[in-house]
């Protein structure tokens, strides 16, 4: 029958009963959450739910939790719906809603941090403004105070392009309009952005590896991506240190590797930093104006672009981050 097949093909549960609590109809996705068992409803909650809808004859919802049993254990958060139909048969409906409250809870926090984030700049200047006032006749104080409202008011305006940026790319489409892109181009674009921080920490970046290397996306994505590598490779590296970006094609795949001898990451930290907001010292990034948004940003682009974002470090010997890029054929 046509209907039960679109039944089976439905990711929702759907679930007959007759006027005696037993099981008629069970789609795929009923048998997979585990609700039905031979012909009875196997939860409890569920099988309530049932019996209010036929005593009341009206619709019955519940949101609850299932447990999957089963390795490895599942919990899943579900909406189900009774609906009474005739001659005491009653119809469930069970939505699995696990990711969208995963979601939810993913928002929440991101709300949470950005708010956070922006409160420290906020005051900050808020604090500063008050002391500017109050210094009203000595030129040198206020001036003093002016450069501090300067620099909160960059990081404020690059958090939130840092923002921009991040919602933009979660959009998770592919990047629109890929073109073959030029690994040299990018690197060369994205050392040369990085060139006055390194300086002024007698940084040398120095370059090798393959070159003619081809890549498909969005270059200026691709820049920014390996422009963040570069910014935290000269961010967390002491002075007169030496910052290599290595190229190379392997399998099918272009690697774009950036090597420090910075201060390193432990293994414990190692697992986070690509999360957005994280930062191992938040007092230290504070100091470089840090966000904890480059390495989330870049990660992004980078799975954009079918790729993936690896880290090697060992605290003290320095980090090694490497992009790997599905390659084109040049
Ligand atoms: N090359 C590196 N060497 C040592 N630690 C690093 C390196 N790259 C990143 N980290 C650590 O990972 C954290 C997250 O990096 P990320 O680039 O996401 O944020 P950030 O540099 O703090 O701020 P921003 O948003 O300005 O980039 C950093 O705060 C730092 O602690
Ligand atoms: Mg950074």
């Amino acid at each position: 029958m046509p209907a039960e097949t679109v039944l089976q093909l439905l990711p929702t549960a759907a679930v007959l009963v007759d006027a005696d609590d037993r099981v008629r109809l069970a789609n795929g996705a009923a048998l997979g959450m585990g609700i039905v068992h031979g012909t009875s409803i196997a939860v409890a909650e569920l099988a309530q739910l049932v019996r209010a809808a036929r005593r009341t004859s009206t619709t019955r919802v519940l949101e609850l939790s299932l447990d999957s049993g089963g390795f490895p254990r599942r919990t899943l958060a579900v909406g189900a719906r009774a609906q009474p139909l005739e001659d005491g048969e009653v119809a469930l409906v069970v939505d699995d809603l696990t990711e969208s409250r995963r979601v939810e809870a993913v928002r929440r926090d991101f709300v949470a941090n950005v708010g956070h984030e922006i409160k420290t700049p906020v005051g900050a200047l808020t604090l500063l403004t008050e002391a500017a006032l109050g210094a009203g006749d000595d030129p040198d104080a206020v001036h003093h105070f002016l450069t501090r409202m300067q620099h909160e008011a960059q990081r404020l305006s690059r958090l939130v392009q840092e923002l921009l940026d991040l919602s933009r790319l979660q959009g998770g489409e592919a990047p629109a309009e890929t073109v073959d892109v030029a690994v040299d181009d990018v690197v060369e674009e994205a050392v040369d952005r990085a060139r006055n921080a390194a300086e002024a920490k007698h940084i040398d970046i120095v370059r090798g590896g393959d070159s003619g290397l081809v890549v498909s996306g969005k270059e200026s994505q691709l820049v920014t991506a390996l422009c963040n590598l570069l910014d935290n490779a000269v961010a967390y590296s002491s002075e007169g240190t030496q910052i290599a970006v290595g190229v190379h094609a392997r399998d099918q795949a272009v690697e774009i590797a950036v090597k420090d001898q910075g201060v390193g990451i432990a293994d414990v930290d190692q697992e986070r930093i690509f999360e957005r907001f994280y930062r191992v010292d938040p007092a230290r990034s504070r100091a470089t104006g840090g966000t904890g948004l480059g390495l989330a940003i870049a990660k992004h682009i980078v799975s954009n672009h079918g790729g993936e974002i690896a880290v090697w470090s060992r605290p003290g010997a320095g980090s090694t981050f490497t992009i790997r890029l599905p390659a084109e054929a040049p």
